[in-house]
């Protein structure tokens, strides 16, 4: 008998990586649950993936910031009998400038959504997926996990919270058919990296070589995610950077992110 398809729910699937992990995960198949607030993009991706892959795809807008979001989604998930294989937390808010300088609320909010969200949808869905005895989860990080970064100090912080979560969870998890894989892209061409590219010239001034497409950023994310990788960073300039600032003393890392975090906020 054929095996029913797996089914993956995606946050923040509107736009950027998000949408490009829900149509990656469609393309091979899977099932897809999108969640994010912009009903109309979620409604024309679940269209198009259903036309296009012959796959199940429910969308289920909300506002992950809302209090107690993750409940009210997960209650969703019982109510309409959808059961989630594979759960990627995406949905991410990025913040530049001066910590002193930027809005409280905006910082609250970056908070709960990359870090106090991500938490608590992954502690709500794992332990159906140990009892299963499968399941996956994708965590989107960045490179800026991997070192502090002035001028993004609070985000970097975020990333660092997901890839330490991540990396702890893959291992805390070994024998349990669960696998935790943290994604960690470098720039990549998205609305988010089109919002910054506006409004600050550090953005502007990227070398090519370590901008991302997002179709690239997606498929790397798929494939670690389905073979069960801990982490994985797209594109060989940010894997080189990942790897180097891990070898060099953090004094020397912290020096040279300060200087050039602190060009961007004068
Ligand atoms: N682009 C980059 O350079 C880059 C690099 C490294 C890591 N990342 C990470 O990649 C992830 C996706 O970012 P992106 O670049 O694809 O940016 P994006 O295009 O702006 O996508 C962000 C997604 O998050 C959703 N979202 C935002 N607030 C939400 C809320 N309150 N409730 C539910 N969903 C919400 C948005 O949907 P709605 O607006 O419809 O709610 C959207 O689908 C983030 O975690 C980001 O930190 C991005």
């Amino acid at each position: 008998m054929a095996q029913a398809p797996e089914t993956v729910l995606v946050t923040g699937a509107s736009s950027g990586i998000g949408l490009e992990l829900a149509q990656v995960f469609a393309t091979h198949g899977f099932d897809v649950i999108l969640v994010a607030r912009r009903k109309a993009e979620l409604e024309a991706l679940a269209e198009r993936v259903r036309r296009e892959h012959g796959v199940r795809a429910t969308v289920l807008p909300a506002d992950l910031l809302v209090p107690d979001a993750s409940a009210a989604l997960v209650h969703v998930l019982e109510e309409q009998d959808l059961e989630v294989d594979i759960l990627v937390n995406n949905a991410g808010l990025m913040d530049m400038g001066g910590f002193a300088d930027l809005d409280v609320a905006k910082h609250e909010r970056l908070l709960q959504l990359n870090v106090v969200v991500l938490a608590s949808l992954t502690r709500r869905l794992l332990p159906s997926m140990i009892e299963r005895g499968r399941g996956r989860i994708l965590n989107v990080a960045s490179t800026s996990s991997f070192q502090p970064v002035p001028s993004m100090a609070l985000y970097a912080a975020s990333k660092a919270f997901v890839l330490s979560l991540s990396e702890s969870l893959s291992e805390e998890l070994k024998g349990t058919g669960v696998t935790v894989t943290a994604l960690c892209p470098g720039i990549t061409r998205t609305d988010m990296y089109e919002r910054a590219h506006d409004e600050h010239d550090i953005v502007q001034n990227v070398p090519g070589p370590f901008l991302s497409r997002v179709e690239d950023v997606a498929r790397q994310g798929y494939e670690a995610c389905v073979a069960g990788h801990a982490v994985v960073v797209p594109g060989l300039p940010n894997r080189l950077v990942a790897s180097a600032v891990q070898l060099y003393p953090r004094w020397l890392v912290r020096t040279v992110g300060g200087f050039v975090g602190r060009r961007s906020t004068r």
